[in-house]
C-alpha cells in the first residue's frame, strides 16, 4: 500500500451504533470521523459532494481541509485542474453566485466525473484522517446518475461501507466488486418509457482517469436499507454481488421515508398513514443470516438493548447526531430547533408531496424556512442542480430530464402532469442551504433552509447534559450505550 491508499483495518467487530448517512452533508467528514474516533460506525453522506467540494473551495476552504485531501489524491493532474479552477483564496465576494457545475446525464462530462471523484474522496480521506477506524458513505439509489464515479472516489480514499436507501440496489455489489480491481462497470437506470433496445446504461471505466497504474482496491461491505421483508429477500437473492448487512428503516426517521403499502391514507395533517403491513418482521430477517442494524425512533439504550437482545447488531440512528455540535446541519438553524425542542414545540412534518422522488418526505417545522407555505410560494421555480430529474424517452428516441419542481410550464412541455408540480419543493436546493453553502441565485434571492428531521425530534432535548444548552456526538454515544 502506498501513501495515498490508506487501508482500513479489516473489520473484526461490527459497531452497536451506526451513525446514519445524512444528506447533504449533514453527516459530513467531521461528524463521521468523530463518531469513528468514538469507536462506533461514522458515515458520511455521498450526496452532492461534487457541489459541496466546489462551494467550500469557492468558500476559500477554511482550515485547508479539501487542499490537504486533494495534496493526497493520487491522480494529481486531476487534483491540480480542480484546484486551479474552482479555489478562491479568501473565499468569494457574499453577494456572488456560486459557480454552476454541469448536471449530470447519462453521458456526463469528463470534467463532471471528476468532480464526483474527488468529492467523495476528499469527504472520506477526511473522515479517515488520523485513525484507523472504518468510515462508511451513503447514498440513495434514486439517484443513479452519479453513482459511478462516486462509488470510485470513496473506494480510492479507502471506504469501508456503502449504505444505499431509498430504491433497490441490486447492482451495487457488483460494481464494488468491479471497481475494486478498476474495472470498468455499467449502471441501468430507471427511465420513463423504457422499451427493449433502449440504451439505458450509465457506464465508467476508471482506467478513463487513472494517471498511471495503481493496485486494487479493498472491496466495501454492503448495506442496503430496507422497510420491508420482501426487499431484503429481493436483495439477497437478485442482487449481482454479496449483500453483507441490512439497515432496517421505519417510517419516523429523518429524511425519505418508504411509503405505506396498500391503499393510501391520510391523517388530518395529510400525511400518510402507516400500519401493521408496514411492520418488518425482525424474525424473518434474522433468518436470512445476515448483520442487521434497526433504524427510525431508536436513539436510547433500551432499545439497543432490545435489539441485541433479539439477535440484531444494533441500532443507526440519524437526528440525534443530526442535531448535536458535530453535525454539519448550519448552526443557525440547529439551535433554531434545539430551542424548539427545548420548549416543547418543535414538530415534524411527513409530507407527502414535497420531495420530487415522490417518496414521503420528513419535514422539520421551521419559521423562514420552506416549511412555511408563505416562503415556499415566494421562492421562483428553479431547477439547476438536477439530482432528482427524472429521465425519460422523448418521442424523437432521444432522452430527456424533467424534475416536477422545476418551472411548471417546463415540465408541462416535457410531458410532465400539472398535478405532480402541487406542492413539491427543490429539495436538491434547500438541502445544500441547510448544511451553509446556500446558492444566489440570478434575481438576487438566496436560496432558503428546508430541514429535515425524525420524529424523535420532540424528543432530543434529552440528550442535553445538565446545566448545558447544547450536546456533542460523545452525549449521544455515552446515552445509548449508558
Ligand atoms: C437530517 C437527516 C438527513 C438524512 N438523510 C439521509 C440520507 O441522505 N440518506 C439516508 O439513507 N438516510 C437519511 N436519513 C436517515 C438517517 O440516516 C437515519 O436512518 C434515520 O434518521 C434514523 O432515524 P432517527 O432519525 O429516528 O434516528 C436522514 C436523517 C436525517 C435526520
Amino acid at each position: 500500500m502506498t501513501d495515498w491508499y490508506p487501508s482500513h483495518t479489516m473489520v473484526v467487530s461490527y459497531p452497536k451504533i451506526i451513525q446514519g448517512g445524512m444528506g447533504v452533508a449533514i453527516s459530513n467528514w467531521h461528524l463521521a470521523r468523530t463518531v469513528s474516533m468514538l469507536g462506533q460506525l461514522g458515515v458520511v453522506s455521498g450526496v452532492a459532494l461534487e457541489i459541496l467540494l466546489v462551494r467550500r473551495l469557492q468558500d476559500g476552504d477554511v482550515g485547508g481541509h479539501i487542499r490537504r485531501a486533494l495534496e493526497k489524491f493520487p491522480f494529481r493532474d486531476m487534483a491540480r485542474s480542480a484546484l486551479e479552477k474552482y479555489y478562491i483564496p479568501g473565499g468569494k465576494a457574499e453577494d456572488k453566485a456560486y459557480a454552476a457545475i454541469p448536471m449530470h446525464k447519462q453521458m456526463a462530462s469528463k470534467r463532471l466525473h471528476e468532480l464526483c471523484i474527488l468529492g467523495n474522496y476528499v469527504e472520506v480521506f477526511l473522515a479517515r484522517e488520523g485513525h484507523d477506524r472504518p468510515v462508511g458513505i451513503n447514498y440513495l439509489e434514486k439517484i443513479q446518475l452519479p453513482h459511478l464515479p462516486s462509488v470510485y472516489g470513496a473506494m480510492l480514499a479507502g471506504v469501508a461501507y456503502v449504505i444505499m436507501g431509498a430504491g433497490i440496489p441490486t447492482q451495487i455489489p457488483g460494481v464494488l466488486d468491479r471497481f475494486s480491481q478498476h474495472q470498468p462497470a455499467s449502471y441501468a437506470l430507471n427511465i420513463v418509457g423504457s422499451q427493449n433496445g433502449n440504451d439505458n446504461l450509465t457506464r465508467f471505466d476508471p482506467r478513463d482517469f487513472m494517471e498511471g497504474d495503481h493496485p486494487p482496491l479493498e472491496r466495501p461491505r454492503f448495506f442496503p436499507i430496507i422497510a420491508s421483508n420482501v426487499l431484503a429477500t429481493t436483495m439477497v437473492r437478485r442482487s449481482n454481488g454479496s449483500i453483507d448487512g441490512f439497515v432496517i428503516e421505519g417510517p419516523t426517521a429523518g429524511g425519505h421515508n418508504a411509503p405505506p403499502r396498500g391503499q393510501l391514507q391520510v391523517n388530518e395533517r395529510d400525511e400518510p398513514i402507516y400500519g401493521e403491513r408496514d411492520v418488518v418482521d425482525l424474525d424473518k430477517i434474522r433468518e436470512l443470516g445476515l448483520p442487521f442494524w434497526v433504524a427510525g425512533g431508536c436513539a436510547s439504550a433500551e432499545k439497543l438493548r432490545e435489539v441485541l437482545e433479539i439477535g440484531g447488531n444494533g441500532i443507526q440512528v440519524g437526528t440525534a447526531f443530526a442535531l448535536c455540535n458535530d453535525s454539519g446541519m448550519a448552526d443557525e438553524y440547529r439551535k433554531a430547533l434545539l430551542q424548539k425542542a427545548v420548549a416543547g414545540t418543535a414538530h415534524v412534518v411527513t409530507d407527502r408531496l414535497a420531495s420530487p422522488t415522490g417518496f414521503p418526505f420528513k419535514v422539520a417545522q421551521l419559521e423562514g424556512s420552506l416549511s412555511e407555505e408563505d416562503v415556499y410560494l415566494s421562492r421562483t421555480r428553479v431547477c439547476d442542480l438536477g439530482y432528482l430529474r427524472e429521465l425519460y424517452w422523448k418521442e424523437d428516441g432521444s432522452l430527456g430530464y424533467r424534475c416536477p419542481s422545476e418551472p411548471v410550464e417546463i415540465y408541462i412541455a416535457k410531458g410532465g402532469s400539472e398535478t405532480d408540480t402541487i406542492g413539491r419543493k427543490c429539495i436538491c436546493n434547500c438541502l445544500v442551504s441547510n448544511a451553509g453553502h446556500p446558492q444566489i441565485q440570478r434575481d438576487g434571492s438566496v436560496e432558503k433552509p428546508m430541514l429535515t428531521c425524525g420524529d424523535d425530534l420532540a424528543e432530543i432535548a434529552r440528550f442535553i447534559p445538565e446545566g448545558q444548552t447544547s450536546f456533542t456526538a460523545r452525549d449521544v454515544i455515552d446515552k445509548l450505550l449508558a
